[in-house]
């Protein structure tokens, strides 16, 4: 011990940083509080130096201290896990061999299982693989609302409600973080769609705002206590997020009390005085669009290096905000870069594949089984035909900046064939081409896709093979490219690209047993619905997609996720569409365009209850391979004081043969209020698994937070005296038992 303590010695003597005998800068002391230690780094820090952590230093990293041994700061993309390594100061890829990861399900996936438990280990694991490749903050994740069907970015997130957002995004914050890696919560906030995503200025109102699009960012800030936030690209109140004084300093900072760092998202700032000013303190990616554009050496141009340092020397600005901002980043550097506590990390560990497969098999939502079809029978080894471009094809490459090189992934297919080896035989037609490219930044798929042959021809050779098939399972759905699931571009409508409808048309007529098993990140039209007996959603589910999907599929996991958000059968049946508000007007006269948010608080199933225009599939909707029988619920009283609580209970039992889980929701109503609300709000929720024949009592306990509306002209949360129902049910749709109470 002696001997490992004196080669120490000699080490840390040998690199400068401090000499044996010498005093240790309290600021290197980590029982000291933190605040303590963040005044004393500051204190030794010239204005030249403060200047130096407060903007980027190459694509991903920004600057340490050097002299005083205070390390940069790595960043990653970010949110389904760790981004490849490009070249300091270009995209290309830096060629590392050591770089490829664990594709984690994305976060629709993740939202979709209802399960804060699966949060847990989805930030355990990435801030496990985060940490072992050095990185000290994670580029996710996002909780932007999920308004249009259109929007590209709607994979990266957790779904329409802010209240199933927040209680998802707490565990994976919280779990993240106990690895020393910070979570950078995105895109604070309000950016909705991708299109016109730099020139968007959203419109909307205070109630809207605070009820809708805010209380997922507060919970990752408040309870899950985040230690960045990323700044969106769009402007609210004609300022760029990432300097908007309302949203960052005003609500964030002041409202909520976030100690954190504010990150610009890359190339999202745009002016020095307003940087200043508009509550940034970390400048990334500038003269970049975040995704292929580069500026080489132009750090010491970002607005927040030397036109900053330059205003401060002649006089023009004070210093107060630049304290105020490497506060920010020193502590931010000291709870990850320079967390003595942090974990090593692992990646690409048998642990984290198994996280993988696990969240994306509980993240499937099975949305349709008519005749009880699914799971597939192996009596008698089937012939299982499985057809479409996605059962072949790499979704963990492409997407924008959420894009990786994973160490493996498991197409459907191959997922599939694993499963049936021994049991059932298993075919395969092309059925459609989408795209058979497949590269991102320099990452290739190495696929061979492309196929000549025309459309009609490739269903005649899928429908002949489906004739013959005993089930016919279609593949299909969205994919990474451009103008699909995507960033930087919105989908142009809500149909399935690529000819897919008459495919599965054409082939629901050859084989009354066709599948369809949808990959997307985002609802579709489907015109077939009621043509085909099965229909499965199945997200972006990363690494181990098909083994995730052939579990289901297959029966090994008994589907268990609902849907995070409203599938609309036609565009304009959502309200962002019905309203006409997407994608907003352009200004006379300005690149800006306005876009007001029209539908205001009916987003998602509070649109389509309120409004009453039915669903294809409703918010919360997902079936099981057993069937759940609810009893009456029962509030266990009749009145609740506005600083008091009021508890539910109601009884659930698995009625079929085989164990699984049911999320069972919880919507409040309140019918007559002075202003208008939403037919009813989630306002709790609970997975719960039960083997055949088991009953359980599910409690859910609310106080008045649920019962209340934002009150924009006084500024607060407001519950109005009167009756409530508390409706408790499968789905949005599908209520089993409404209790009622009244608010004193
Ligand atoms: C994206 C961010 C991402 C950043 C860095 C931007 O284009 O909007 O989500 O973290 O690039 O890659």
């Amino acid at each position: 011990m002696k001997h490992i303590l004196a080669i120490a010695l000699s080490l840390s003597t040998a690199a400068g940083i401090f000499c044996a005998g010498a005093v240790k800068p309290a600021f290197r002391d980590a029982s000291l509080p933190l605040e303590q230690r963040v005044e004393d780094a500051l204190s030794r820090m010239t204005t030249e130096e403060k200047i130096g952590i407060i903007h980027a230093q190459s694509k991903f990293c920004s600057k340490g201290v050097p002299r005083l041994g205070i390390p940069e700061l790595w960043t990653t993309d970010g949110p389904h896990g760790i981004r490849p390594e490009v070249l300091w100061d270009e995209w290309e890829q830096a060629g590392w061999t050591n770089d490829s990861c664990v594709a984690f399900p994305a976060l629709t996936c993740l939202a979709a299982t209802w399960d804060p438990d699966m949060s847990a280990l989805y930030g355990t694991s990435i801030g496990e693989e985060a940490r072992y490749r050095g990185k000290d903050v994670l580029l996710g994740p996002g909780v932007n609302i999920y308004r249009t069907p259109l929007n590209g970015r709607n994979f990266e997130y957790m779904g329409e409600d802010p209240y199933l957002a927040s209680r998802m995004v707490v565990p994976y914050v919280q779990k993240l973080q106990e690895q020393g890696v910070a979570a950078c919560v995105k895109h604070y906030a309000l950016n909705n769609n991708e299109v016109n995503r730099h020139t968007t200025n959203v419109v909307i109102d205070d109630r809207t705002l605070y009820e809708i699009y805010l209380p997922a960012f507060k919970a990752a800030v408040q309870e899950g206590g985040a230690w960045s936030i990323m700044a969106a690209y769009n402007l609210y109140g004609d300022r760029h997020l990432c300097h908007n004084d309302r949203l960052l300093n005003k609500i964030l900072k002041e409202e909520w009390g976030f100690d954190g760092a504010v990150i610009s998202d890359w190339g999202g700032t745009h002016d020095t005085r307003e940087a200043i000013e508009g509550g940034l303190d970390l400048e990334f990616g500038s003269w970049t669009n975040g995704l292929s554009n580069g500026a080489s050496n132009a750090y010491d141009n970002y607005y927040l290096a030397r036109p900053y340092l330059d205003l401060i020397s002649k006089g023009e600005v004070g210093t107060a905000e630049l304290d105020d901002k490497a506060r920010r980043v020193l502590r931010l550097i000291f709870r990850t870069a320079m967390a003595y506590d942090k974990g090593d990390g692992e990646l690409c560990s048998e642990a984290h594949y198994d996280a993988a497969r696990t969240i994306g098999a509980n993240g499937i939502v099975l949305l349709r089984n008519e005749g009880g079809v699914l799971p597939l029978r192996t009596e008698g080894r089937p012939n299982i035909l499985v057809v479409g471009e996605n059962a072949i094809k790499m979704m963990t490459v492409g997407g924008g900046s959420s894009s990786l090189k994973v160490q493996h992934e498991i197409s459907p297919l191959e997922g599939i064939r694993a499963a049936a080896a021994g049991i059932a035989d298993v075919d395969y037609a092309r059925g459609y081409v989408g795209d058979v490219t497949g590269e991102y930044n320099g990452v290739v798929t190495g696929q061979n896709l492309a196929d000549s042959r025309t459309p009609q021809e490739l269903i005649a050779e899928a429908c002949a093979k489906a004739s013959k098939a005993d089930y016919v399972i279609f593949v299909g759905g969205l994919n990474k490219s451009a103008g699909q699931d995507c960033e930087d571009a919105d989908r142009a409508g809500l149909e399935l690209p690529y000819g897919q409808d008459a495919v599965i048309a054409a082939l629901a007529k050859a084989n009354p047993r066709t599948i369809v098993v949808n990959v997307s990140g985002n609802a579709v039209a489907m015109p077939w619905v009621k043509d085909v007996p099965a229909i499965v959603q199945a997200w972006f589910l990363g690494s181990e997609a098909g083994n995730s999907i052939a579990d289901v599929l297959f029966g090994k996991v008994n589907p268990s996720g609902k849907l995070p958000m409203t599938f609309p059968v036609a565009l304009t049946d959502n309200g962002a569409h019905a309203t006409g508000s997407y994608p907003g007007a352009k200004r006379e006269g300005s690149d800006i365009l306005d876009l007001e948010y029209k539908e205001g608080i009916m987003v998602g199933y509070r649109w389509h209850d309120t409004k009453k225009v039915k669903p294809l599939f409703a918010f919360g909707h997902g079936l099981s391979y057993t069937d759940f029988a609810y009893g009456d619920v029962k509030a266990d009283c009749k009145e609740m004081t506005s600083d008091g609580s009021m508890t539910f209970r109601i009884p659930v039992t698995n009625k079929g043969s085989v164990p699984g889980a049911e999320t069972v929701q919880l919507y409040i109503s309140d019918p007559k209020c002075s202003v208008t609300r939403p037919a009813k709000e989630l306002k709790g929720f609970c997975k719960v698994f039960l083997q055949p024949g088991e009953t359980r009592e599910l409690v859910f306990t609310v106080d008045a937070s649920a019962l209340s509306y934002f009150d924009a002209d006084r500024h607060k949360w407001v519950a109005e005296p009167g009756q409530f129902l508390a409706s408790v049910g499968a789905s949005s749709a599908d209520i089993r038992s409404t209790a009622k109470f009244t608010l004193k």
